[in-house]
């Protein structure tokens, strides 16, 4: 997953580059690199690096660039080492390019292409790149249509030929690239993000189409050389919303908007406490005739999908399955045509998640989104999309995202509900507005983020950390370990707390941290066993749970009270608590907390 941006116009393009390459850093950001096109000598000039872009503009801040026209990337390393010679733009003859994606066929073309020897990096974009140059003849359309047809995997390129200077291409396969026309010239980039500021408006660049750009205009051509037009949306968002407005970091502001961002999502999919997404084009029909639910995605968007999977169950009385995405194709699902196959995705553009959709769909399933980003590839694969409208989410690990599906998932799964006569009118309106009390509790736990800075400091130094619950209880203790493990990068499982005496109690020893969730009145004796059983191991033990099972529980933990919420929604609510914790332990380290090491926001390879 990386970042790209292209702008040819009438502004100088160093800037335009840079900041658009921080704003896409969170794609990924091992190495970076831009090249120009001196606006007299019409020659291309490449200055890249391994490190930040704030690297890359202090290798640029040295150099006199006189350029209205450029491509630049950020990298996320898949092929080839973190170094200079592997940071992109590539070069070969007379093809300057980016690429995001994997091309799975490098080493054949290595030699098909005789390269050995005429490379300067380890990449297999340097390869496609030589690809390129060997099919061009002076006809970028037809050029790059021959080298394409010789490419497999996955792929967003953007490039430049040295003949045909101040004018920019773009050619896809899965991998994202957004374009625009704005009064001072034309651009593109991997996603929004990095041309909101320029443009209300932009397009999705359609897979195995050719972008071409001018200053003044561009132009989409299909593989048979046909002009298309390309089909604008409005961007759906304020630029200054991907702005930190004074927090350190944005995964901190992020999940401090989740209360109102849950309140507006209750709000704009609900009509007098019914759930209702009629604006979304989701027809009742889709959530009655189905006969069973598979819901595919990954990560955290896989962990929303469990409690998706549990209500769907308990009130629709509907066979769900969860599939992690990458998974899903390899496992021989049975997906059928009364399969209602619900994918879950912030970005939208995960691929396993993408190709499990189409998976399925060919199949004979019905398919519905959920995503945040709007005209993301994955809602163009979808019958119905409901988006979360959780605005940006530049921090890579997800919270309000995360939140926002579940929120959607329990008023998915209540309207599912009423509508198979499961749940009557009145059971349902009374369900939503005990949703309606997540928001506030959310707001609770916000005023209380010291305590939990205070329960942080407790694990800062921790190896390993068992993290324990049952039901939905365990569902949110596989993303609050998510949370910990992505961000702090302590070693955390996640463990139904019944399972521990069937083998991972032996790892119980003195102080061992064991942090521990108790939401669901139905499993907590169970749950209460379970946890006097590793503390009377030795382990430590860190317990969140209702203020009434506190008691109950008895205070000899260190314990953190959860507002009250229905036991269905106390994942909304616990998640925070846990988004915190692992906050304040990455912050407390000194780590970035919004780029981890060696992740992407956006995950578009396999
Ligand atoms: C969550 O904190 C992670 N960043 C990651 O697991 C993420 O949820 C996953 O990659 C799925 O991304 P998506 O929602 O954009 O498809």
């Amino acid at each position: 997953m990386c970042g790209i941006i292209g702008y040819t116009g009438k502004k100088k393009v160093k800037d335009i580059l840079l900041n658009g390459l921080e704003l896409l850093e969170y794609r990924g950001y091992d190495s970076a690199g831009v090249a120009v096109v001196d606006e007299k000598t019409k020659e291309t000039s490449v200055y890249k690096c391994a490190g930040r872009v704030a690297d890359l503009r202090a290798v640029c801040k040295k150099q006199e660039i006189e350029a209205t026209c450029g491509i630049g990337h950020t990298r996320w390393a898949t092929h080839g080492g973190v170094n200079d010679d592997n940071a992109h733009p590539h070069c070969f003859g007379k093809v300057t390019l980016v690429h995001n994606g994997i091309i799975e066929n490098y080493r054949e073309l290595a030699v098909e292409y005789a390269l050995e020897g005429k490379l300067h990096s380890d990449t297999d974009t340097e390869i496609a790149a030589a690809v390129f140059d060997h099919f061009y003849e002076g006809d970028p359309i037809a050029g790059i249509k021959n080298a394409v047809d010789k490419l497999k995997g996955t792929f967003a390129f953007v490039i430049m030929f040295a003949d045909r200077p101040e004018t920019i291409y773009s050619v896809r396969n899965v991998s994202p690239i957004v374009a625009a026309k704005t009064p001072e010239g034309t651009m593109l980039a991997s996603d929004v993000t990095a041309i909101g500021g320029y443009t209300k408006q932009y397009f999705a660049v359609p897979e195995y189409h050719i972008l071409e750009m001018t200053k003044e205009e561009l132009h989409l051509f299909d593989f048979d050389g046909k002009e298309v037009k390309p089909s604008y949306v409005e961007i759906d968002f304020a630029l200054n919303v991907s702005e930190k407005e004074g927090f350190p970091f944005y995964m901190e502001k992020e999940i401090a908007e989740q209360p109102g961002v849950i309140a507006d999502l209750i709000a704009g999919k609900t009509k007098e406490d019914l759930p209702d997404f009629t604006e979304e084009g989701v027809a009742d029909q889709l959530l009655y005739e189905c006969e069973n639910v598979t819901i595919v995605a990954c990560g955290s968007a896989m962990h929303a999908g469990l409690l998706g999977q549990s209500l769907m169950k308990s009130l629709a009385k509907v066979p769900v399955t969860v599939e992690l995405a990458s998974e899903f194709m390899y496992s021989d699902p049975v997906i059928t045509n009364q399969t209602l196959v619900i994918a879950v995705s912030q970005s939208g553009e995960t691929i396993d998640t993408l190709e499990a959709l189409k998976y399925a769909k060919a199949q004979g399933a019905k398919a519905l989104s959920i995503i945040n980003v709007r005209g993301s590839s994955i809602a163009r694969e979808s019958e119905a999309v409901i988006y979360t409208n959780a605005g940006p989410e530049i921090a890579v690990a997800s919270t309000k995202a995360y939140t926002s599906q579940l929120a959607v998932f329990c008023l998915l799964a209540l309207r599912m509900a009423y509508v198979r006569g499961k749940l009557s009118l009145d059971e349902t309106k009374n369900y939503v507005r005990e949703l309606k009390k997540v928001p506030d509790a959310m707001k609770e736990i916000l005023g209380e983020k010291e305590k939990i800075h205070h329960i942080a400091d407790g694990i800062l130094e921790a190896k390993d950390i068992f993290m324990i619950g049952r039901g939905l209880d365990y569902a949110i203790m596989m993303e609050g370990s998510l949370k910990l493990k992505e961000v702090s990068y302590i070693h955390s499982e996640a463990y139904a707390s019944g399972e521990l005496k069937h083998g991972p109690l032996a790892l119980i020893t003195s102080h061992t941290p064991v942090i521990a969730v108790a939401t669901q009145e139905k499993l907590l004796s169970k749950e209460v066993s379970n946890i006097r059983e590793v503390k009377s191991r030795g382990a430590d033990v860190v317990l969140f749970a209702k203020e009434r099972i506190l008691k109950e529980a008895g205070r000899e933990y260190m314990s953190f009270a959860l507002p009250d919420v229905k036991d269905e929604f106390m994942c909304l609510v616990a998640a925070v608590a846990l988004q915190l914790l692992a906050y304040y332990v990455s912050s407390d380290k000194g780590f970035d907390v919004d780029k981890p090491r060696n992740l992407a926001k956006v995950v578009t390879v396999e």
